[in-house]
């Protein structure tokens, strides 16, 4: 009736950028992403009684309507599965910044999907979790898992849900350079929808990702860290050129963006091999090898003395403790 997760944020290296179905989130394109180890979301789950509102907490405070509104709803989809009308009360905590690009809608609707099925008593597999996350933030089906997962599109709510990458063979991880940690000023949910519905540059993106999902797991399985970091800063570029194309345009880049990317190609020039991807929001998250991550954040950091940087190993799966002391992780999790 109580229990804890603790889930971790994933950064896309094929982007997940438009849904086909809004309501049940099922995205045009799959996509494939790295778990990380920084910014965990730690969420408890308690059922009350029935016929009261649910209590939402955030850092101890109710949480902003519009956020909490969609916790409501997610929660009564967990009880409508549990067969259950008791309300719950939610409190939950970000150690990232909240809304910023930084995928803490991944690691919130991840700490959620696992706190509040085990809550209501529903016994879900990894893959039942990774579905239901998905209804939540379309991104948060990949954090159920660590190190590198796969959201396979899907057709409908069976068939969309997210799984370990298990066969790649690269030691990797991101330096996040925090270039504003600010709100974005749009949702992706908005921004998605706005891609779908008005650019002319949405049909190439949805045509051309399954090749490069391909590339991409080719050269995971071959260990191939130059071509994965290629395709990587290409998607991200290709998924902001989609939304660029926008009526209007959907521009989270900003100059600091752009000098971090300039930074990055001159690390590269300079032998360190880094790569650039950008999310919802200005941040730059350069994907390296775990071993040469302290170089690369030295290198940025003098690059862009006013930028803070974090180093971000490859993370776990997400782990639920409830209050028979029972703690278990999905797998995927030791990479
Ligand atoms: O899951 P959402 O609605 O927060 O969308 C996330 C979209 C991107 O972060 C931009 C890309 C991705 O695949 O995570």
């Amino acid at each position: 009736m109580t229990a804890t997760a603790v889930a971790y944020p994933n950064i896309a290296l094929i982007k997940y950028w438009g849904k086909r179905d809004e309501a049940l989130i099922i995205p045009q394109t799959s996509s494939l992403s790295l778990t990380l180890a920084v910014y965990p979301t730690t969420t408890t789950v308690s059922l009350l009684g029935e016929g009261s509102p649910h209590e939402i907490l955030q850092d101890g405070t109710p949480m902003p309507e519009a956020a909490a509104a969609k916790v409501a709803r997610f929660l009564d989809h967990v009880g409508e599965l549990a067969g259950s009308v008791r309300s719950a009360r939610v409190e939950t905590s970000n150690a990232g910044p909240t809304g910023a690009g930084l995928a803490s809608s991944a690691s919130g609707f991840a700490a959620l999907a696992a706190a509040a099925s085990s809550a209501y008593g529903l016994d879900l597999s990894p893959r039942e979790l990774s579905r239901l996350a998905r209804r939540g933030s379309g991104s948060a089906s990949r954090s159920i898992f660590g190190g590198f997962a796969v959201w396979n599109a899907g057709n409908d709510d069976l068939s969309s849900y997210a799984e370990p990458v298990d066969d790649a063979h690269i030691d990797a991880a991101m330096v996040l350079g925090i270039v504003n940690a600010g709100a974005k000023p749009i949702s992706s949910r908005e921004a998605m929808r706005r891609t779908v519905e008005t650019s002319p540059y949405n049909a190439p993106w949805v045509e051309t990702n399954p090749g490069e999902l391909a590339l991409m797991r080719d050269a995971l399985r071959r260990g191939d860290f130059t071509e994965v970091g290629e395709i990587s800063e290409r998607n991200a570029l290709r998924m902001h050129a989609a939304m660029l194309g926008a009526v209007p345009p959907v521009r989270y880049l900003t100059a600091g963006s752009m000098a971090l990317l300039d930074a990055v190609a001159e690390l590269r020039r300079g032998g360190l091999e880094a790569y650039a991807t950008m999310d919802a929001g200005p941040n730059v998250k350069t994907l390296c090898r775990a071993a040469e991550a302290p170089a690369v954040r030295d290198a940025l950091a003098s690059a862009a003395p006013g930028t803070e940087f974090v180093i971000a190993p490859a993370g776990p799966g997400v782990a639920v403790s409830n209050a028979d002391a029972q703690a278990d992780a999905a797998p995927g999790v030791a990479r």
